[in-house]
């Protein structure tokens, strides 16, 4: 059975290039599920797509010199090219600056704002001095009026934790440009929270599988909710489509109001690319779909109460009731998967802080699978996790080269220099049934594994499967079988077909090796899709081109079960699959990002 799976993955600042953090966590978890679940026969839809408004996005602008559009449009097409470079397989990968992002963004305002649940408010705000601009909490520091510490956000203080309001910091100061706000009563829409403590309270409590971090997060969490403003004093964003706010210079959208409605905006984009504009209906009408969504730990509140509401809302579904909007009953969240942080040498990954491994870079020297079989064997799925070279180094060259990549060359190899094709089992003995059975079986632990996005453990049990066929070979030693040859056929069989299967385990993480490992082994054809970018032209705005990840994911051959391997297709001598670390990197680290000694 065929079911529609959305998965969809935090949009990422279109401020920088992205670094390895940001996808450890989002881009290359999210991208073995989708991968896995089109292989089991799901019907997948991966949306994504560069999160392009508010402050971070001016703040790098003023940094540069240059407009918050052209800032957009340099890091968008960067971060594109980073993330097709890692093989993310999405659907569709976009932009928050679309004309049809504005349109589903407007409509979805409209009909939350028809069913009562935005209300007006005048409020307190900080705005820099200079632009007039909302100057958001987080970038206004000063003293902490509770326990004293210099460092302290206008959103909370890091050092004593509390939750702040900017307007109580001592001596607060811009982090922009170091001028002091100024403080001025403004009129704001407000997201009324406290109309969906029943109806959201209610879904909370049916979400019983989710991840600990995240029930942990959301426990308690309707007991105190208050209207949250989704509308700022800014010149960059989505218009407010109302009277007395459209044409007002200084009002759009808030960044993450406009950015969670992008899983959508993105979905119907798709469909409208597609050719059949109502395509996405699949995904997020029929209520048989699963939608997961992909994301750091400091991403979880909207995606699992800001959004949810608004979905709520636009379907007439929170506590004040109201009509669906005009698409209909749209699907809540069925998963968040929300990881913990890589960091190196314990300080968060960020630019500001100066430690950062660009992904650029670690695609340029190692390769996209050498980092997806990290992450995925090691990565912050539950726990924040060190980057170290040390270990990159180490499960490199242990695990990958010489677990997984001597199986496939070995095996190749010596089935290539005895018969030069897939030799012929004869009579198997219990050790080549039993590891048969073992690589056979791993179809659904992996799977269920990588159902419920444990990708450590998925690829955990793949490797196994690889350590039992390294040693049965060992055991078997058919290299001292010349005078034997129908033992050593039937053990070079089952080696390849054991091969073959754990080649099909590692697909979803090792894409661009399975590749060739389906080469190798004489297949032909794609195997493992990959993404392509493209320069497409906005489906609104005409003339304007907007840089696109896409795919065509129907193609590829690979499917989420054991295929036997076909006797006498031609062997030829394998290239090794995975080159060797230089161990010095371990305690050097790479030129471009070296070790520095604290
Ligand atoms: N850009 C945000 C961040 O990097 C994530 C946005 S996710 C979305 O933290 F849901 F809003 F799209
Ligand atoms: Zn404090």
């Amino acid at each position: 059975m065929s079911t529609p799976v959305l998965t969809a993955v935090a949009w990422p600042y279109a401020n920088g290039p992205r670094h390895i953090g940001h996808v450890s966590g989002i881009g290359v978890p999210s991208d073995v599920f989708a991968r896995y679940q089109r292989m089991a026969g799901n019907r997948v839809l991966m949306v994504s797509g560069s999160d392009e408004h508010g402050t971070p996005i001016l703040v790098q602008a003023d940094k540069e010199g240059l407009t918050p559009r052209q800032t957009a449009d340099k890091y968008h097409r960067v971060i594109a090219e980073d993330l097709r470079g890692l093989g993310v397989t999405y659907d569709l990968y976009t932009r928050t600056t679309t004309g049809n992002h504005e349109q589903v963004v407007q409509e979805i305002f409209l009909a939350l704002y028809r069913n009562g649940y935005v209300v007006p408010r005048t409020t307190t705000g900080a705005i820099s001095p200079s632009t007039g601009r909302t100057l958001p909490d987080r970038y206004i520091e000063g003293t902490c009026p509770i326990c004293g510490y210099d460092g302290a956000r206008g959103d909370q203080c890091d050092n004593c934790g509390n939750q702040l309001d900017a307007a109580e910091l001592i001596n607060p100061v811009s982090r922009v440009n170091g001028e002091k706000p100024k403080f001025i009563e403004t009129e704001h829409l407000f997201l009324d929270l406290p109309a969906f403590t029943d109806s959201l309270g209610k879904w909370l409590a049916t979400r019983t599988g989710w991840r600990s971090n995240v029930l942990n997060f959301t426990r308690n969490l309707v007991d105190d909710m208050r209207p949250r403003p989704i509308t700022r004093d800014l010149d960059w964003g989505v218009k407010i489509p109302l009277d007395g706010w459209r044409d007002e210079p200084l009002k759009r959208f808030y960044v993450w109001f406009d950015a969670v409605i992008g899983y959508f905006s993105a979905s119907v984009e798709w469909a409208r690319r597609s050719g059949e504009p109502d395509a996405w209906r699949q995904w997020w009408n029929d209520p048989e779909a699963e939608l997961v969504y992909f994301m750091g730990k400091d991403n979880i509140t909207f995606h699992a109460q800001i959004w949810p509401a608004l979905l709520l809302g636009h379907n007439g579904q929170g506590d004040r009731g109201g009509e669906p909007g005009p698409y209909d009953a749209l699907n809540l969240p069925t998963e968040i998967a929300s990881s913990e942080f890589l960091t190196m040498s314990g300080s968060k990954f960020s630019t500001s802080r100066g430690t950062v491994i660009y992904l650029h870079d670690f695609l340029r020297e190692f390769g996209p699978d050498t980092l997806r079989y990290f992450i995925s064997a090691a990565g912050p799925e539950t726990q924040d996790v060190d980057f170290t070279w040390d270990e990159f180094t180490r499960r490199i060259n242990f695990e990958l080269a010489n677990e997984w990549g001597n199986l496939v060359n070995r095996s190749i190899s010596m089935a290539h220099k005895n018969n030069g094709a897939v030799p012929r089992p004869q009579v198997p003995r219990a050790a080549d049934e039993e590891l048969k059975a073992l690589s056979r079986q791993a179809f659904e632990t992996v799977g269920e594994n990588l159902r419920r996005s444990r990708f450590r453990a998925g690829i955990g049990e793949a490797m196994r499967v690889v350590s039992a066929a390294n040693k049965y070979l060992s055991e078997q030693e058919p290299w001292k079988l010349k005078d034997d040859p129908e033992r050593r056929d039937t053990v070079l069989h089952t080696a390849l077909q054991v091969v073959s299967d754990a080649n099909t385990l590692l697909t979803p993480f090792l894409p661009h090796s399975a590749q060739k490992v389906h080469e190798a082994m004489g297949g032909t054809g794609v195997w493992a899709a990959q993404p392509e970018l493209t320069d497409a032209e906005d489906l609104d705005v005409p003339g304007r081109i907007n840089p696109i990840l896409t795919g065509d994911y129907t193609g590829e051959q690979a499917r989420w079960e054991s295929m036997p391997v076909e006797v006498g297709r031609p062997l030829a001598k394998p290239s090794p699959l995975f080159a060797k670390l230089d161990p010095k990197l371990a305690e050097t680290g790479p030129e471009w990002a070296p070790i520095v000694q604290a």
